[in-house]
């Protein structure tokens, strides 16, 4: 169902990289919403991925952006905004990697080369964009920058390695420049801190079927699936969430409130 709560706005989507990315579902929603954008992604993940489906379903242009690379973001906003006639309303930063965790090496055993590219690109690269778009003027007054997450960056989950740290590093990104975004442009930034959701990122983590299963049984109201993450992040770029800023907002089921379901318990139980 659409309720037109984009309509007129303008944006730029990282991160579609096929059909279960949560970049992908939110686009879709973005565009039944009415709004208009860029989709970008890595130069390599295009070569991958099914994004070109993506960008005729949604009337999108797409332009190639290393999110580690500043002269590729400045390139990306510069030409987002002459294909968009303008200013930018929202931004949505769904981009996560990490080597340690592709290449099976424990959080105790490191490469540090690879650590380093992992915090380049899931949270580092956040800080670069956003300073892109500050220092270029790019956003609309009451725009709103939204960076996805995981509860990896507060509490201990072994296998989520050093995506963990990266999302810590994120959230705080999100904080500091949040505030002089808002102070100065009145633009808002947010974290949505998701469920476990099978996508490529996700099913990377080891172990991954136990862990969505497990979040399942402990969330009062279950898992939240790629789609209602997409439909959270429209309402964080709609005018109905105009003063929410700085914020790691939780989007999973209940998850991070709970200590133990009666459906966990259960599996302990003797009889
Ligand atoms: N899947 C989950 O369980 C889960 C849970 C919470 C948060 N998240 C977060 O959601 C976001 C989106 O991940 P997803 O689950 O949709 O997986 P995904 O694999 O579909 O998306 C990750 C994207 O990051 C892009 N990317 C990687 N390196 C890049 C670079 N250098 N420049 C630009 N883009 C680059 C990939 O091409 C891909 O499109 C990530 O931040 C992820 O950590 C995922």
């Amino acid at each position: 169902m659409s309720y037109n709560l984009l309509k007129g706005k303008k944006g730029i989507i990282f991160g579609a990289l096929d059909e279960n990315s949560i970049a992908w579902k939110t686009a879709e929603r973005v565009h039944e919403e009415g709004g208009t954008f860029v989709l970008t992604n890595a130069p390599v993940a295009m070569r991958m991925g099914q994004i070109n489906l993506l960008a005729e379903k949604t009337g999108s242009q797409i332009i190639p952006a290393d999110a580690t690379s500043i002269e590729d973001i400045e390139n990306l906003v510069s030409k987002s905004m002459e294909i968009l006639g303008g200013k930018i309303d929202f931004v949505l930063h769904s981009i996560g990697m990490s080597i340690n965790v592709r290449k099976g090496n424990h959080y105790t055993d490191q490469n540090y080369a690879w650590t380093q590219k992992g915090t380049d690109v899931s949270a580092m690269s956040f800080h670069k964009v956003m300073q892109t778009l500050y220092k270029k003027d790019a956003m609309n007054e009451w725009g709103s920058i939204v960076a996805l997450t995981y509860m990896a960056a507060q509490r201990v989950f072994p296998d989520y390695n050093d995506m963990a740290d990266n999302k810590a590093y994120l959230e705080s990104i999100a904080r500091s420049f949040g505030y002089f975004f808002g102070k100065d442009k009145k633009v808002r930034v947010n974290t949505i801190s998701q469920s476990p959701t099978p996508t490529t990122a996700g099913s990377g983590v080891k172990g991954f079927d136990g862990f969505i299963a497990y979040a399942d049984k402990m969330s009062p109201l279950g898992n939240a699936t790629a789609l209602d993450c997409a439909n959270y992040t429209v309402s964080m770029f709609s005018d109905l969430t105009k003063r929410v800023t700085l914020q790691n907002l939780f989007h999973d089921g209940g998850f991070s409130n709970m200590g133990v379901s009666d459906a966990v318990m259960d599996t302990f139980m003797k009889e």
